[in-house]
């Protein structure tokens, strides 16, 4: 058992295509696309940082060289900031490659979450780690991801988080069955579908994209055909752990009721830039005064 075993690596999975937001997402990855004056990709490293994780694995492929670059110094820009005397700029440019030692693997063919995930597989190893989408913000005043390190401790397995979603949106994620487990507030996974019909979905509690997996995962991916959309499927995979009894075995869920957006879709995008936008002190209550002006008229 992995039992008491800090989690210290994240895997982002960051090579997807982000057909959603085409053409935006042509030459430029998602993940880039600013929420206010940060890509939405900083906040998701920025959230694995305060969660304790130290050792970053950036997933990234084609076109996803800005990530990188985003991540790393940028001498002659730093420069110029210093020499105009723009130290408030100059810090905001330095804090973003300065975060974490951050690694990057290329996926090569985006073959699908799960093959995304296991191409991790040497730069983990054997223990435990988190996965973070790198395109799913979660509100920085929240500690899901502290909250799910604390169950997979407690428990061994993986641990999935759950939103609940009206009935009608469930065939847009993964969909999980669960039981409540005695004293506890994580709950025991019996079962997950990957974008289940509204007909076949066994409840309204949708997978979102923070992970905390046991190693086992990764021997199960390899023999994890390609599901639904001829993808390689994360959640097929936790299917399997979820039956699973033994070393690495089970899945558990912790349910999440704070703000979250995938801004890999358009309006979800939309709500994440307003949101923030409006709890920025520098001209939150402007935008608020506008938006009741705009709404009203
Ligand atoms: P999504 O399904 O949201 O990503 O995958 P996508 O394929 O880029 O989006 P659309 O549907 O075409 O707009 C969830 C996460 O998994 C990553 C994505 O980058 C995103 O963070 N991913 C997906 C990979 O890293 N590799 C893949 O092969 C697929």
């Amino acid at each position: 058992m992995t039992l008491g075993k800090t989690v210290k690596k994240a895997v982002i999975p960051a090579a997807g295509l982000g057909t959603r937001f085409l053409p935006a997402t042509k030459a430029m990855p998602k993940e880039m696309l600013p929420v206010v004056d940060q890509p939405a990709i900083q906040y998701v490293v920025e959230e694995a940082v305060k969660a304790g994780l130290d050792d970053l694995l950036m997933i990234t492929g084609r076109s996803k060289r800005a990530l990188e670059d985003h991540f790393d110094r940028a001498p002659a820009l730093e420069r110029t900031l210093e020499l105009k005397g723009d130290l408030e700029r100059l810090e905001a440019v330095q804090h973003a490659s300065s975060l974490a030692p951050l690694h990057y693997l290329r996926q090569g063919d985006p073959k699908g979450l799960g093959h995304a995930v296991l191409c991790a597989r040497q730069h983990v190893g054997d223990e435990p780690f988190a996965v973070l989408l790198g395109d799913d913000l979660i509100d920085a005043q929240e500690d899901l991801l502290s909250i799910m390190i604390d169950v997979q401790a407690k428990t061994g397995g993986s641990v999935i988080a759950l939103i609940e979603v009206d009935p009608s949106q469930i065939s847009a994620y993964g969909c999980a069955d669960i039981t409540a487990v005695d004293g506890e507030d994580y709950f025991q996974v019996n079962r997950l579908v990957e974008k289940p019909s509204v007909d076949e979905a066994p409840s309204n509690l949708a997978v979102i994209g923070r992970y905390v997996l046991h190693p086992a995962v990764f021997d199960v991916l390899e023999n994890t055909e390609p599901g639904r959309g001829g993808e390689i499927q994360l959640t097929d995979a936790l299917q399997t752990l979820a039956t699973t009894e033994g070393e690495g075995g089970g899945v558990y869920g912790v349910v999440f009721r704070g703000r979250r957006y995938d801004t890999g879709d358009k309006l979800s995008y939309i709500k994440a830039v307003i949101s923030i936008a409006s709890e920025r002190v520098d001209f939150g209550e402007e935008l608020k005064t506008w938006m009741k002006e705009f709404v009203n008229e």
